[in-house]
């Protein structure tokens, strides 16, 4: 059985951070989240060290864990709850027809049952983003957390420590051990790390710029007695110790082949070693490092001839794995952050092309690992999609954001906004500003237009509206310039518009109230009371012209 050891117990002093290290995010998710998907790929008993900030980061994998919803299923929610309005509006229209000449009291129950309906709409939606997920409740349940012994026992090999230096207690009889500090590691790399039956595995890669990581020392390829009796490695020459820069000669520096800081040990190697751990080195910590160091100390120290035959408890067996750059960049500075968010993205955005998405300038596009994509889309350049999003065969236009929403067979035009909300069959923008809570179908929304909390069904509002806590229908369009008025200083209300309304250019709508079907309502108007379906509604002063009036303030011009 293969048990996990997470490191996360630092203080992570190099990133100049209040916030704990392994909680900085590379494209949208903390790195300890990235490390602990790779890990359940692996093993489902996962142990996680911690001590800086204990509380902080035990909260934020809870939270993260009991909370995660599919963004497939989030999407289906959204297209029921679409569905669902849909219907609820076909059910008011035939209430609304039977009752198409009665007057305002009958306007009055629409708009209650509507103003439900809107809220249970609500409602979901909401949900659609607290929902928990199944594998995420398996990731939880695989989690137990240990605090390290900091005071007494620091440094990575201090970590693995209980009172009097003893290994943590941990099931496995193999040993995978990861820092949370190295986000970019995958599950597949992690098993054939694990694959195998060497006593030590450890991932290990060549760099131009080996500043910062333990470097690896090698003994000379032809010291044939160890080559032939006791160490087995994937590499030409063999490991003989893992040296910390901060202990390194200048010579030793020059090396550029590095520690990972991920390994894979058999228990009874850590068992053996992690309590004969001295911290005698320039950071007085307890290096898990020195753990390879005293193994091949003692298996040289025994006598040859005794250890030849490999049942021989002394025999040991090193591998070492040389992994790319790529998948090993530790993070301790801002700096090495995002260089790991510059890896991250550069797979994200391949993989996103792989699976038919067509970008203009790849290097100017940011995708968090949540975004998902299905169909064939398009993404100009500079977008930026972030959250828990899904675009399904759209295009999103240079310079527009979207965050945490589903986008499906729409076009998103350049410079817009949309922020957990859903947009079907619809265009947006240039220059839309989508704010949570809106459920757009079938919609043209010109530039210029924000929308907050709104439920539109096949309406066109072309340009320069605010359009907050509200419900329009289909065939309904909004001219220029129109408001609702929501916000009373205290309250938000709703406005409920119906199916075939036309508001002309620069109407005000002052919330709460309820506008029927086949409703004119004239430019320039303020909407105080409901309107009944089939009324025009004119709220204007009468214009007044007086005959040279323009004299009264200018003088008459010379020509
Ligand atoms: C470590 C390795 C180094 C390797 C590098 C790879 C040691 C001594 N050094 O150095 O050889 O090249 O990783 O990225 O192992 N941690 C604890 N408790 C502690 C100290 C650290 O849990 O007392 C955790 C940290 O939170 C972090 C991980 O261990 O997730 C690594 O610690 P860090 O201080 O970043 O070690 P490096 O200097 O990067
Ligand atoms: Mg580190």
């Amino acid at each position: 059985m293969l048990s996990v050891v997470i490191l996360a117990a630092g203080f992570g002093t190099r990133m100049k951070s209040n916030t704990p290290k392994v909680l900085h995010k590379i494209c949208g998710k903390s790195m300890i989240e990235y490390v602990i998907e790779a890990s359940f790929g692996v093993s489902s008993d996962i142990h996680i060290v911690l001590f800086n900030q204990k509380e902080r980061v035990m909260e934020h994998i809870k939270n993260v864990y009991s909370q995660e919803d599919s963004i497939e299923s989030k999407s289906q929610n959204m297209r029921e709850n679409a569905l669902q309005d849909n219907r609820q509006n076909d059910k008011q229209d035939s209430i609304k027809n039977a009752n198409r000449d009665s007057k305002d009291s009958n306007n009055i129950a629409n708009k209650n049952s509507s103003n439900k309906d809107s809220k249970k709409l609500q409602n979901s939606q909401d949900s659609n983003y607290k929902n928990s997920g199944q594998d995420s409740k398996k990731i939880l349940d695989s989690i137990t957390f240990h605090t390290q012994l900091h005071e007494k026992y620091p440094g990575t090999g201090g970590a693995l420590m209980q009172d009097s230096k003893k290994l943590l207690n941990l099931k496995g009889d193999k040993i995978l051990i990861l820092s949370a500090d190295t986000p970019l590691i995958c599950a597949h790399d992690l098993q054939s790390l694990c694959d195998n039956d060497a006593d030590i595995n450890i991932a290990t890669f060549i760099t131009q710029n080996p500043s910062g990581y333990g470097r690896i020392v090698r003994e000379n390829f032809l010291d044939t007695k160890i080559i032939e009796s006791r160490i087995l490695e994937s590499s030409t020459q063999h490991i003989t110790a893992i040296i910390e820069e901060k202990d390194c000669s200048e010579e030793e520096k020059k090396i550029n082949e590095v520690n990972g800081g991920i390994y894979c040990f058999k228990k009874h190697i850590l068992e053996s070693y992690i309590p004969r751990l001295q911290n005698n080195n320039k950071q007085g910590e307890f290096y898990l490092t020195d753990v390879i160091t005293l193994a091949l100390k003692d298996s040289k120290n025994t006598n040859l001839d005794s250890k030849l035959h490999s049942k021989n408890p002394n025999f040991l067996t090193i591998k070492t794995h040389i992994l790319d750059e790529s998948t090993l960049q530790g993070v301790n500075t801002k700096a090495n952050l995002a260089k790991a968010q510059d890896i991250m993205l550069e797979n994200l955005r391949q993989k996103a092309m792989e699976s038919g998405v067509i970008m203009d300038i790849p290097s100017s596009i940011y995708l968090d690992s949540s975004v998902e994509f299905k169909g064939e889309c398009k993404l100009e350049n500079g977008v930026r999609i972030i959250g828990k999003s899904l675009i399904e065969s759209s295009e999103i236009r240079a310079h527009t954001l979207i965050e945490s929403s589903v986008i499906e067979s729409s076009v998103i035009k350049e410079n817009s906004s949309v922020k957990q909300s859903k947009i079907a069959k619809s265009d947006v923008g240039p220059n839309a500003h989508i704010r949570p809570g809106c459920v757009i179908c079938d919609t043209h929304i010109g530039n210029f237009v924000e929308c907050k909390n709104a439920q539109l069904n096949g309406v066109k509002a072309g340009h320069l509206s605010y359009l907050g806590d509200c419900e329009i229908g289909t065939g309904s369009n909004v001219g220029a310039g129109c408001i609702t008025c929501n916000y009373d200083g205290v309250r938000k209300h709703r406005t409920i518009i119906g199916r075939n309304v036309f508001i002309g250019s620069d109407t005000q709508l002052i919330a709460p109230v309820n506008v029927g079907d086949n409703v004119l309502i004239a430019a320039g108007s303020t909407i105080t009371h409901d309107i009944e379906s089939g009324a025009l509604a004119i709220s204007r002063t009468q214009q007044k012209n007086i005959p040279h009036g323009y004299f009264r303030f200018f003088e008459k011009p010379s020509h």
